[in-house]
């Protein structure tokens, strides 16, 4: 069970107050805040053991070493992969991204076929429309119901031999839908493509067994799992890894370098190429140990009380519509009143307190599907409260009366 008071008591922005009004968080799809021990994780790193990892013999520097590597092991624990050093570091889900799709520049065809869903984030379209541009392969993408679920009929329609990838998030984080993401693997895998699973905003409330999944990329962001920003996973099955030539070139990635050829380090290192995020890193392990003592299964039945909540209160405000209606959904509520525009609201409920994000969410053809041009989102975490919730209704009837 989440105990909310202790919960609360470890997040020190919470007591904040933003013009003058406690602040009510709601912006969690965005980004988590973080509790006081990741907090101290940077500030001890900085203050005590700060040095270089993988390169010193001296003390600090090997202490460096074990704590970053410490954490790829956590990393390797919680999504249970096979190896450790199918653990990647690198700056966050896009840059996880776009190692994996600059990666296939030389592993496309012309004419081959790669899958992404309608619920995707830029970050999850962008990168995948790139490699198109420079290998000839032809993007297609899974349709979305009025609901905001994948139409998984025209998936199985879309597969062929020509499908060589599948990319799709495990989340939505425009209307909190979760995809049925074990089924999309299994099929992609029964006519031999590759996928990639964006699970920057289903970590936070879902811990994944990557190997159950049997999954063959999976990215995530450190900051939205109350982590620091700057900091995300790439894991790749061993041998996909061992395919991918490297993202970067520079010192760590090397086995030997001379002026005639450069023969590459072995996995993890081969894609860290550079000082990495030391602290960030070590923070992140803080993090994913603080949410595994309160436990992923507290987490998803407390939020999913949120959930029920607030969009039962939501929905007693005439004309508020909530986009994104799946059965099966994290606690993220996207909605509009009437024809106010969200960022009226959005900026009317900020003078009282209330973060939430308004706007296309980095999600623009999913805003074109509904025919909007955004949404306002109110996005849930294990330390908001039903109170939080009843002030969050009380700010929109509010807005409501200004605006009409
Ligand atoms: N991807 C983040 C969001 O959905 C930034 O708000």
């Amino acid at each position: 069970m989440i105990d909310i008071k202790k919960v609360r008591a470890d997040f020190p922005i919470l007591n904040e107050t933003i013009n003058g009004k406690p602040l009510v968080y709601l912006d969690n799809a965005a980004t988590s805040q973080k509790p006081q021990v990741v907090i101290d994780s940077i500030v001890t790193y900085y203050s005590t053991f700060n040095s270089n990892i993988h390169r010193g013999v001296h003390t600090l520097s090997q202490k460096a070493t074990t704590a970053y590597e410490e954490a790829r092991i956590k990393f390797q624990q919680h999504f249970n992969t096979k190896k450790a050093y199918e653990i990647i570091f690198t700056a966050g889900t896009t840059h996880s991204i776009n190692i994996v799709a600059t990666g296939f520049t030389s592993l496309l065809k012309k004419g081959d076929e790669i899958i992404v869903s309608a619920l995707e984030h830029h970050s999850n379209i962008v990168p995948w429309q790139m490699l198109c541009e420079r290998t000839g392969a032809i993007l297609k993408v899974i349709p979305m119901t009025n609901e905001g679920e994948l139409q998984m009929d025209v998936y199985d329609k879309l597969l062929s031999n020509k499908t060589k990838l599948v990319f799709v998030n495990h989340v939505s984080n425009a209307l909190g839908t979760i995809n049925p993401v074990k089924e999309i693997i299994d099929k992609a895998h029964k006519i031999g493509a590759a996928v990639l699973i964006d699970g920057a905003q289903s970590c936070p409330h879902i811990k994944p067994d990557l190997q159950e999944l049997d999954v063959d990329f999976y990215v995530a962001s450190a900051h939205k799992l109350c982590g620091p920003t700057g900091v995300g996973i790439l894991y790749g099955k061993e041998e996909w890894l061992n395919k991918l030539p490297p993202y970067q070139g520079g010192g760590e990635m090397i086995k030997k370098v001379t002026f005639e050829k450069t023969t590459y380090a072995d996995l993890p290192h081969k894609f860290e190429a550079g000082t990495p995020n030391i602290a960030g890193v070590i923070a992140f392990g803080v993090a994913i140990d603080y949410l595994n003592n309160l436990g992923f299964d507290n987490i998803a039945t407390y939020e999913e009380n949120l959930l029920v909540y607030a969009t039962k209160k939501l929905l007693e405000i005439e004309d508020l519509r909530i986009y994104g209606t799946s059965k099966n959904k994290t606690a993220v509520i996207s909605f509009n009143i009437g024809k106010i525009h969200p960022f009226d609201i959005g900026s009317i409920i900020d003078k009282l307190g209330i973060a939430v994000r308004t706007g296309h969410h980095c999600a623009q053809p999913i805003m074109d599907f509904y025919n909007i041009p955004g949404t306002i989102r109110a996005s849930f975490s294990f330390y908001n409260t039903f109170e939080e919730i009843d002030l969050l209704y009380e700010a929109l009837i509010k807005a409501k009366m200004m605006l009409s």
